[in-house]
């Protein structure tokens, strides 16, 4: 693995490798680093992002990087510099690695194969959001280990979600067993997954993750009435109480409170929303770590190579 930009092509054995290492990382543990040697490394941000950005902030600096400051709105991306050119600068000024989010969908797939740097995916378009699905996985694994036969409902703007896509790629590689459900204007009948009415699934679920509606990704966006989206297709309050006792709640968030789910449940016992942006500085420190120290690799490819025939995924 040189890039990070999938959840579709990776193993189970890779997975299992980055959430144990997420473990050691959510313990404290820290890598080696080479005492006096600057490392840089570079945040290509084309869209809007709190969560993702400031959380591949921290686990940069966690590992030692310099992260060097990039910001669309004053760099020359409005003298019309392409993503290529903007990448191959910072790479010549000394980053060691992309980390992208961009608007279109495959943009960073492409920009991948054209650069001899490792690349991460940051949420490309409504393609794939990798680092994203490697701490929801996380947050289920810490809640229930195994993930083999969980049942895992995702529940929104499916065709728009970019967290939709990669999450049901890595959780079928792992053995889970997902369930969507949205309006059917949002289905996404690309994905190969059973669609399933929520007031149904809601009562065999052991994960209900909620979606964000993209607005910005829709041709003609439309006023959503809170209510009338709640009822139907949102997290209620009569909804939770027919979830299983130790069933749990997720959303990648930005939350819209009291439309993909009650304004009440968002920090209740159940929901794990917020432990996910925890989550998040260890997961994107395992992928960097893998991604860009040595000894982050051998332990991977090791761990692979040992586990390959035996792991029980
Ligand atoms: N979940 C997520 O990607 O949030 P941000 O857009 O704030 O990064």
């Amino acid at each position: 693995m040189n890039n990070f930009v999938s959840m579709k092509a990776i193993t189970a054995d890779e997975i299992m490798y980055l959430l144990k290492q997420t473990d050691r990382f959510a313990e404290g543990e820290l890598p080696k680093q080479e005492k006096d040697k600057k490392r840089f490394i570079t945040n290509l941000f084309y869209e809007p992002s709190t969560r993702t950005k400031l959380s591949f902030e921290v686990a940069e600096r966690k590992l030692g990087f310099e992260v060097i400051d990039f910001q669309v709105d004053y760099s020359s991306v409005r003298k019309g510099e392409s993503v290529y050119d903007t990448a191959k600068t910072v790479i010549s000024i000394g980053a060691e690695a992309i980390v992208i989010r961009h608007s279109l969908d495959n943009a960073v797939q492409k920009l991948a194969e054209q650069l001899d740097v490792p690349v991460i995916n940051a949420g490309d378009g409504a393609g794939e959001h990798p680092t994203q699905s490697l701490l929801d996985i996380y947050t289920m694994y810490k809640e229930f280990g195994d993930l083999k036969g969980l049942n895992v409902l995702i529940v929104g703007d499916i065709i728009h979600s970019r967290v939709a896509r990669s999450n049901a790629y890595a959780l079928r590689t792992l053995g889970a067993n997902v369930y969507l459900s949205s309006k059917p204007e949002w289905q996404d009948d690309r994905l190969d997954f059973p669609y399933v009415e929520l007031d149904e699934a809601i009562e065999m679920c052991d994960v209900v993750m909620l979606l964000r509606i993209q607005s910005e990704r829709h041709d003609q966006p439309k006023v959503v009435e809170a209510n009338e989206y709640l009822n139907k297709y949102g997290l209620t309050i009569e909804r939770e109480k027919r979830m299983k006792q130790n069933a749990i709640i997720m959303h990648p968030a930005p939350v819209n409170r009291d439309i993909e789910i009650d304004d009440q449940l968002v920090e209740c016992k159940r929901s794990r929303i917020f432990k996910q942006m925890e989550y998040g500085v260890y997961a994107r420190m395992a992928v960097l770590d893998y991604l860009l120290n040595k000894e982050g690799q051998e332990n991977g490819d090791n761990y692979q190579t040992m586990y390959a025939h035996v792991n029980s995924y």
